[in-house]
């Protein structure tokens, strides 16, 4: 049992946190329903016509279940142990089999070239180093598999959604476990080394403004 102070999840960085790490599934759980209400075209976009077998870094509580078909596999590589009950009653509702794992997107433990598709949302920035992540992608991914991801990024300098992501950079993190609303991640993930790259940048309206500067797309390995 993962109880008080932090605790260091295998194969990552991620520091396990008793307060927060519940705080977070407690949180990601309720307010579920209206980030998918926000994001749901944009996911229904990118996460259209799944495989069978799909690997998700940072499941959380389970939010892209629904994506996948009934009868299908998640490889799930969650290391927050605070989101697991959650993230299996999910897969039980859904009917997709999870294959869950304790350990961080930096380093999943799965060999070379086993996945068709990797998915991700709202995690890139929260890993520690979101290039050894794309990495990692690019090595688990087959020749012709997908990356697809919906997450939050940097508003452009000079703004002011911009200067608030800076102001609340701190506060921000604290709660979120590491979650930086500053990082350029379409050059990270163009710079990754992918045959091909589409990505949409879009600006949701809600009253969460450092989080509304958004990109979904998917990177062809
Ligand atoms: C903001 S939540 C998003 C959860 C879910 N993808 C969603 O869209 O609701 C970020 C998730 O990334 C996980 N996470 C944080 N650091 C990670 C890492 N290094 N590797 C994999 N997942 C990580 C957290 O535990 C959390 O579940």
């Amino acid at each position: 049992m993962i109880d008080s102070a932090t605790a260091m999840s295998p194969s990552t960085c991620f520091e396990v946190h008793g307060a927060r790490g519940r705080f977070n599934a407690a949180f990601f759980s309720l307010i579920g329903p209206y980030l998918e209400w926000s994001l749901r075209t944009h996911k229904r976009r990118v996460f259209s016509d799944l495989p069978d077998d799909v690997v998700e870094l940072g499941s959380g509580v389970g939010a892209n279940l629904r994506y996948l078909r009934p009868g299908a596999t998640l490889v799930a590589i969650e290391p927050n142990p605070h989101m697991y009950p959650r993230l299996r009653a999910a897969s039980d509702r859904t009917g997709v089999h999870l294959e869950l794992h304790d350990r961080g997107a930096e380093r999943t433990g799965l060999p070379d070239n086993c996945a068709d598709s990797v998915i991700s949302s709202l995690v890139l920035c929260s890993v520690t180093n979101p290039d050894e992540v794309l990495a990692e992608i690019r090595r688990i991914l087959r020749p012709g598999g997908t990356y697809r991801f919906v997450e939050h990024v940097a508003a452009p300098t000079g703004t002011a959604t911009r200067a608030l992501q800076r102001a609340l950079r701190r506060p921000w993190a604290w709660t979120f476990e590491g979650c930086s609303c500053e990082r350029d991640l379409e050059s990270v993930i163009r710079a990754a080394g992918f045959a091909s790259v589409d990505i949409e940048p879009y600006r949701l309206h809600t009253p969460v403004v450092p989080f509304n500067t958004q990109i979904a797309g998917t990177a062809y390995a």
